[in-house]
């Protein structure tokens, strides 16, 4: 026969996740439809990035939609998106978004045991001009032996996620998972509107050469960043590393997972905690970096051994290829 092969038997994030969950012998099934419910999120999110449907929300012309109202914004409704698909999977107890200041807490006829912490569109500086933009998600399942959760729940360490994962918004859209175990891609086929898995089993490589941190901020760095900018851009080291920074954290972690090398948000003396949260971007992403046998640090502690303080807590990060990362905390201890 001639034209191109139709894959009738592909695997999809959905088939997948049936697939692993049905391994594990205590598994009810709620994970599966939690990450379901995740992936309806994401494929309408992503779809809105995308535009699709614009004439119908913009009209011919204008910031305005045809019933004369402000055009919601994107973040606004990937946060809606999320909320909704997760509160009513019946296996969420609580939620935290970067989007609300306190935690969400699900009615109690439709509370399961996991909770929920997301970043619903990440990237912020980057959604109006069109770069490459994400969700980040984090997901824990509640202490037990508790009826009703409480903030404890919120506040667990990354080692005790259950699963992780993010989405890209990129040139295609990808999901990234891993649920304890290896790490896999799922590219988002828009003509059947079903995430394939393409990527199996990712590793990120041993050492890379992409640095990749906001160096606008180099007045503010402690010395170790410095020198250790420095040293990957001189010729006397060796190759000079690649510099590459989108400014959004889903992006410039998705380049660091795939071709290696380190992103760094380090603390600076304006913000000396540093920028990105702990809870839905640096944990999730550490758990992710952790299962491609990366590392994730703080500069002192591995991401995921920190115990948070509060839900919206901040930490530095450093994260990517093993030898890269060393090198830097190598630098931070000489400093110390
Ligand atoms: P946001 O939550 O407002 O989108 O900020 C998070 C973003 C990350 O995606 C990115 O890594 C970082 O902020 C970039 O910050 P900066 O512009 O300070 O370099
Ligand atoms: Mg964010």
């Amino acid at each position: 026969s001639t034209g191109p092969a139709f894959d009738s038997n592909c695997m999809t994030l959905t088939r997948f996740v049936l697939e692993e969950q049905r391994r594990v012998p205590t598994a009810t099934g709620d994970l599966t439809q939690l990450l379901n419910s995740i992936q309806t999120a994401v494929k309408a999110v992503s779809s809105a990035v995308r535009k699709a449907g614009i004439a119908k929300l913009y009209g011919i012309a204008g910031t305005q939609n045809v019933q004369g109202e402000e055009v919601k914004k994107l973040d606004v409704l990937a946060n809606e998106l999320f909320i909704n698909m997760l509160s009513s999977s019946f296996t969420t107890c609580m939620l935290i978004s970067e989007e609300n200041e306190s935690v969400i807490e699900i009615e109690t006829e439709k509370q399961g045991k996991y909770i929920v912490c997301f970043d619903p569109l990440d990237g912020s500086s980057n959604i109006d001009c069109l770069v490459s933009i994400g969700s980040i998600f984090g997901i824990y399942k509640k202490i037990e032996g508790k009826s009703s959760p409480t903030l404890q729940d919120a506040l667990q360490p990354g080692n005790k996620m259950v699963a992780a994962g993010y989405a890209l918004y990129g040139s295609a859209t990808m999901m990234v998972l891993s649920i304890g175990g290896a790490v896999n891609g799922f590219t988002l086929d828009p003509a059947i509107g079903e995430f394939v898995l393409t990527d199996i089993d990712i590793k990120v490589p041993k050492r890379g050469n992409i640095i990749s941190i906001n160096e606008g901020y180099s007045y503010m760095w402690d010395e170790a960043i410095k020198e250790y900018v420095n040293s990957k851009k001189d010729p006397k080291n060796g190759k000079p590393y690649g510099a590459r920074y989108v400014g959004s954290m889903v992006a410039d972690v998705h380049r660091t997972l795939k071709y290696g090398g380190i992103f760094m948000y380090p603390a600076t003396y304006a913000s000396p905690k540093g920028k990105l949260r702990l809870l839905y971007e640096c944990c999730p992403m550490a758990y992710i970096l952790t299962h491609a046998d990366g590392l994730a640090s703080n500069g002192a502690t591995p991401i995921l051994d920190i115990v948070p303080e509060s839900i919206h807590q901040r930490s530095p990060i450093f994260l990517g290829s093993r030898d890269d990362v060393e090198d830097v905390l190598l630098l931070i201890k000489k400093y110390r």
